[in-house]
């Protein structure tokens, strides 16, 4: 093809790189990289697939710096990108509200308490001869008294955190993601999702199989070729004895029942 007619014709189509319409904010460790990578499978949707961290760490860099982040798209397109720590950063609102106040908020959430075992497990991933989870979770073993300053413990608070969000956003503006059911029920999740973007539901039950090696839904790009997250998705979780978990249950109750009162939804957290 001649370099005039391809320029001509992406003109056409405006190609170019944008600032996103949508973000994933959160939460960490909430199946954040599978439902981007579900979301990617959507011809209607752009998106990078590192995390950019602009509105938190990047701020700094500027807007311009922020576009050249994002993959080329058309007009028609979707731009996405997803960091899970805009969540839980305070000034991160107010800075997507400065740059468009329509932004669309996408929320994974999960359980907080197998949220903070499987954040606790990708720590020590990482590195060796750490303290075990209840050591972490609790300031005080035998009462039981939970340490509310553990970031593990405190990404958890889902309303508190969403209660920084909603001085800028109305609720509309928010669509919040099951990761329990984006595992049971990835179909019906993802519809959900296209629909809060206002996106066809091209993202279907043709792209998705239950893989038992892996124990969770991977995606069937076309007959020969399928895949799965990789092995840092979906880890083995040590075992944490009951009566911990019990305790940290009670703790997180009360923050739960105020988010499904604040999101008008029941998880089933209990
Ligand atoms: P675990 O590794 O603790 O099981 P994030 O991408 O936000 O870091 O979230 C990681 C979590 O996504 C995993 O936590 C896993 O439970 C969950 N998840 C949801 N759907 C998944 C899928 N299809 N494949 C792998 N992990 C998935």
């Amino acid at each position: 093809i001649p370099k005039s007619t391809l320029k001509t014709n992406l003109n056409r189509f405006h190609w170019g790189r944008r600032l996103p319409s949508a973000l994933i904010i959160g939460v960490k460790k909430g199946g954040t990289r599978a439902l981007l990578e579900f979301l990617r499978l959507h011809p209607g949707v752009r998106g990078p697939g590192p995390e950019p961290h602009f509105f938190d760490k990047y701020y700094h860099m500027g807007t311009d710096w922020y576009r050249k982040q994002m993959p080329p798209s058309t007009q028609g397109q979707i731009t996405i990108e997803k960091t899970p720590s805009y969540y839980v950063t305070p000034e991160v609102p107010a800075r997507v509200y400065n740059m468009s106040h329509r932004m669309k908020l996408i929320v994974a959430v999960r359980d907080p308490v197998t949220r903070a075992i499987s954040d606790y497990t990708q720590g020590i991933s990482k590195q060796r001869g750490s303290k075990r989870f209840e050591e972490m979770a609790f300031l005080n073993v035998t009462t039981g008294l939970v340490d509310t300053s553990w970031r593990a413990i405190r990404i958890g608070l889902y309303a508190k955190h969403l209660k920084r969000w909603r001085r800028f956003f109305p609720l509309t503006q928010f669509h919040f993601v099951s990761c329990e059911n984006l595992i049971l029920d990835p179909v019906g999740e993802m519809a959900k999702v296209q629909d809060f973007l206002g996106l066809q539901k091209v993202v279907d039950q043709k792209y998705f199989y239950f893989n038992e090696t892996k124990g969770f839904p991977c995606i069937r790009k076309s007959r020969s070729k399928s895949h799965c997250l990789d092995k840092t998705k979906g880890r083995t979780h040590p075992k944490i004895n009951t009566t911990s978990l019990q305790r940290l249950r009670d703790f997180y109750r009360p923050f739960n029942l105020k988010f499904y009162q604040l999101v008008g939804k029941d998880f089933g957290w209990y």
